[in-house]
C-alpha cells in the first residue's frame, strides 16, 4: 500500500490532457457483450474500473487486449453467464453488466451490489424494469439469478427517478429485445449518449439519447466497430479546480465544453477567469477565490455530483460562506471529516453542508474515502501550508489515470511513499 506526501503551495501552471470518460468506458465495455464480432473501444483511461470490467468480460469468455489506450474485445464466443463475487466487488458498478447478459445469453447470475462508500446503492429500479421487460429474478443470499424465458420484450418503461444505471441497463437489453422499448424520465448524461452512438454504430436504433425520452427499436444482431470515448468531464472539472485551488493557471486539452455548462459559472463566481474553445479549457485562478453561493447537486444538466467535493475543497479556503446541497446520493460527505482533518471549517448535516472559508489549509495526514472524496483531498493539500499524507490511494486509482504524474508535471510537489 502506498500514500502520496504532498508539499502544499506550488502554483500549477501549464497544460494538462484529458483522458477518456471512465463513466462511458464501462458501459461500453459491458456493451461489447451484445455485439457477437470485434470492438475496438478507442480513448478507454487506464484505471482500476476498466481493467476490472476487463476481468469480466475475461471471465465470460471474450478476448480482451488494450494497446495503450485501445482496448479491443472479441465477444463471438462467450462461455459464461455468472459473474462471482470477488469481481464484483471490485467495481461496484459492475450492475451495468446486466442488462447485457440477459439480452445476449437470456440469463445472468451476479452478487447484489450492496452498500459502497456512498451510502446504500439500490438497484431496485434496474430490477424492476428488468421484470417489466421480461426477466424472472430470483434474489438468494446476496446472489441475484436471472433468466428469461425466450427474449427481452420491448416496452414502455417510466423511470421514478433518472438513474443513470438503470438508463444503461434498459438500453442494454433493449437494443436486441423484441419490439419497442421506450424509456421516459431517461437519465440525459452525455455517458449515456456516448453509450448510444457505440450502439447504434454496431446497428442499434436507439432515439432520443441524450433527451428524456430515449426510443430503442429492437434489432436482431449488432455487428463490431470501433468507437472513441469521450473526455472525462469529472477528470475536466478536478483539474480546473487545482487551477483555482492554487491560485494557478491551466490549459485543459482534449476535452468537451459542452458537458461543462454547470461548472462554468461556479467556478467564474468564485473568480476565476475561464475561456474555453472546442476542445481546450483554460481556467485562471485569482490570488484569492470566493465564496459560491450555493452548489446543489442535480441530474445532468445540473451540477455533477461527482464534482460536489471538489469544488467543497476549493471552497474551504475562498472568502465567505459557501452552501453545498446534494440530492443525489445519500451519504457524499465522507469527505468532510478529513477536510477539518487540514483546518476545514465545514458543518455537515444530512444533505446540506456550509462551508466557512479559511485563509489557510494545513498539512495533516488524511484518507481518501471514496474516489471523488479522495481526489478532493488531494486538492486540499496541494494548496495546504505543510506536508499532507494521503493514503488509501486505491479510491484515486478507479477514476484518475496518472494522477500524480499529471500534476507533478504541472508544478505539483508529490512523492509516493511505500507504507
Ligand atoms: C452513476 C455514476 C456515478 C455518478 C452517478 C450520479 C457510473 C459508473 N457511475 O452512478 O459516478 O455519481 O451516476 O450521476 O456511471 N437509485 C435508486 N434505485 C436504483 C438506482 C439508483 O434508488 O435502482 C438512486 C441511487 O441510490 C442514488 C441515485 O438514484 O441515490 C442516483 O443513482 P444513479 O443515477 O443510478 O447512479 P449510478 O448509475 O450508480
Amino acid at each position: 500500500m502506498s500514500s502520496w506526501l504532498i508539499n502544499g503551495g506550488n502554483r500549477l501552471n501549464g497544460t494538462v490532457h484529458i483522458h477518456g470518460a471512465k463513466n462511458s468506458a464501462l458501459p461500453i465495455l459491458a456493451a461489447t457483450l451484445l455485439v457477437p464480432d470485434y470492438c475496438e473501444i478507442d480513448n478507454c483511461p487506464a484505471l482500476s474500473d476498466v481493467d476490472a470490467a476487463m476481468d469480466i468480460l475475461r471471465h465470460l469468455g471474450c478476448r480482451v487486449g488494450r494497446k495503450e489506450h485501445t482496448v479491443s474485445v472479441d465477444a463471438t464466443v462467450l462461455s459464461g453467464a455468472d459473474i462471482p463475487d470477488t469481481l464484483m466487488r471490485e467495481m461496484r458498478s459492475s450492475i451495468v453488466f446486466l442488462g447485457a447478459m440477459v439480452a445476449r445469453l437470456g440469463e445472468a447470475e451476479l452478487s447484489f451490489p450492496g452498500g459502497c462508500e456512498l451510502g446504500p446503492r439500490p438497484i431496485d429500479l434496474h430490477l424492476s424494469a428488468l421484470r417489466r421487460m421480461g426477466l424472472q429474478i430470483k434474489e438468494e443470499g446476496g446472489r441475484l439469478r436471472c433468466r428469461v424465458e425466450r427474449q427481452m420484450t420491448g416496452c414502455p418503461i417510466s423511470l421514478a427517478f433518472p438513474s443513470v444505471g438503470a438508463t444503461e441497463n434498459i438500453i442494454l437489453a433493449a437494443v436486441t429485445a423484441k419490439g419497442t422499448t421506450t424509456i421516459f424520465n431517461a437519465a440525459k448524461e452525455p455517458e449515456i449518449q456516448d453509450l448510444c452512438r457505440f450502439l447504434n454504430a454496431c446497428g442499434a436504433r436507439i432515439a432520443g439519447a441524450g433527451e428524456s425520452t430515449v426510443v430503442i427499436e429492437g434489432v436482431k444482431q449488432l455487428t463490431g466497430c470501433r468507437h472513441t470515448v469521450i473526455p472525462d468531464r469529472i477528470e475536466t472539472v478536478t483539474y480546473a479546480a487545482a487551477a483555482a485551488i492554487t491560485g494557478g493557471s491551466l490549459l485543459l486539452k482534449n476535452i468537451q465544453v459542452e458537458p461543462l455548462q454547470a461548472c462554468v459559472p461556479i467556478l467564474e463566481e468564485m473568480g476565476c477567469q475561464t475561456t474555453a474553445w472546442k476542445k481546450e479549457w483554460l481556467v485562471t485562478a485569482p490570488p484569492r477565490l470566493r465564496r459560491v453561493r450555493s452548489v446543489r447537486t442535480l441530474p445532468f444538466p445540473g451540477f455533477p455530483t461527482d464534482a460536489q467535493a471538489l469544488i467543497m475543497a476549493t471552497a474551504c479556503v475562498a472568502k465567505g460562506t459557501s452552501v453545498f446541497i446534494e440530492t443525489i446520493f445519500e451519504s457524499r460527505y465522507k469527505h468532510v471529516g478529513e477536510l477539518m482533518r487540514m483546518g476545514a471549517n465545514i458543518k455537515a448535516e444530512g444533505r446540506v453542508a456550509v462551508v466557512e472559508g479559511v485563509p489557510q489549509l494545513s498539512g495533516a495526514p488524511v484518507e481518501c474515502t471514496d474516489l471523488r472524496g479522495g481526489a478532493a483531498l488531494v486538492l486540499a493539500a496541494l494548496a495546504a501550508q505543510g506536508t499532507t499524507e494521503i493514503s488509501q490511494l486505491q479510491h484515486i486509482e478507479r477514476g484518475y489515470e496518472a494522477f500524480a504524474e499529471e500534476l507533478q508535471q504541472v508544478g505539483a510537489d508529490i512523492k509516493t511513499v511505500a507504507r
